[in-house]
């Protein structure tokens, strides 16, 4: 038997901006993803029991085929290598909050220890990356690498030659987000293409919120480096005001953030691909915590209670 796990994340600013060559500021979240593997006589036959969104196990059925099959690929097996794979651990199977990602990795690791291939968190790294593009269709790779490492992690892909920079940031002291679900499962492959296609169709503006965007995680780096959570609930804010203009946000994002916002979130917007999926805002202390998570309860929505820059995660 295989057992292995991969970490949640959240985006905390660039989400859609990275996939186009700007940096990107992600968080793993200190909830996991296992996963077990064994080999069997014939198939491949997969155990989900992630809790989360109803639904999402369903739709994402036929992409999770195709990403195992491209993982086995990546990894050097036949594609239709039998094996059983169980899937489970505390990471609600919410979308945006990097569940394909987490699952991504936790298999490969479970994979390469039930084979006994010995793969180095590099080439999980990579493997989980081939995995994502059934999911993400061109993903910059900023999942796979928080579900690998995790920590804060600073992620910038060059567009041209896709090579890759990612740094540790280290924060003074953790800080208290939470992490709200719309319930609703969003389709990244779809939101990322709709980016692309009308930051084709309209240059001159989507070439002015993306400089923006990479000055938010400019500035951002350096409020989470010298501890300014007033700033840095400020460039949140912006972040999400930018992530509307490219027209990636629902009626139910906004709706939780002016929720968290009102509660006295010091910053909140929306979280990975969007379209649904998720938010998060930032609410240093238990109490603010867990005054914005219960009125984002109350409004009938799931929450995630985690901190950013906590030393395991
Ligand atoms: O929706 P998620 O959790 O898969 O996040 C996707 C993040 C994007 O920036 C929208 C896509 C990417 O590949 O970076």
């Amino acid at each position: 038997m295989g057992k292995s796990s991969g970490y949640g994340k959240v985006i905390i600013f660039g989400e859609h901006f990275v996939v186009h060559g700007v940096p990107g500021i992600v968080s793993a979240t200190d909830a996991k993803t296992d996963a077990e593997v064994n080999k069997a006589a014939t198939g491949i036959v997969i155990n989900d029991e992630r809790t989360g969104s109803k639904g999402y196990a369903e739709e994402k059925k036929q992409q999770q085929i195709e990403s195992i099959q491209r993982m086995l690929r990546a990894i050097g097996l036949p594609a239709d290598t039998p094996m059983s794979i169980w899937i489970g651990g505390n990471l609600p199977g919410f979308s945006g909050l990097g569940a394909s990602a987490a699952s991504s990795v936790a298999i490969a690791r479970a994979i390469s220890e039930e084979f006994g291939m010995g793969l180095s968190d590099e080439r999980v790294n990579k493997v989980a990356y081939e995995a994502e593009k059934a999911y993400a269709g061109n993903p910059s790779g900023i999942d796979n690498t928080a579900a690998t490492y995790g920590g804060l992690l600073w992620f910038r892909k060059n567009e041209q030659d896709g090579t890759e920079i990612v740094e540790k940031i280290t924060m003074k002291e953790p800080a208290e987000i939470i992490i709200g679900s719309t319930g609703k499962v969003a389709n990244t492959k779809a939101m990322v293409e709709g980016v692309a296609e009308r930051k084709k169709q309209n240059p001159a503006r989507y070439n002015l919120l993306f400089k923006r965007a990479e000055e938010i995680a400019l500035e951002g780096r350096k409020a989470l480096e010298a501890g300014d959570l007033k700033k840095l609930g400020e460039l949140m804010d912006e972040n999400h005001t930018l992530l509307q203009g490219i027209e990636v946000s629902s009626k139910e994002l906004d709706l939780l953030v002016d929720v968290a916002r009102k509660q006295g979130a010091w910053g909140a917007k929306l979280t990975g691909g969007g379209g649904g999926g998720c938010m998060t805002a930032l609410t240093p202390g238990k109490e603010l915590q867990e005054k914005v998570a219960l009125a984002i309860e109350k409004a009938g929505f799931q929450v995630l209670r985690t901190k950013i820059g906590a030393k395991k995660a």
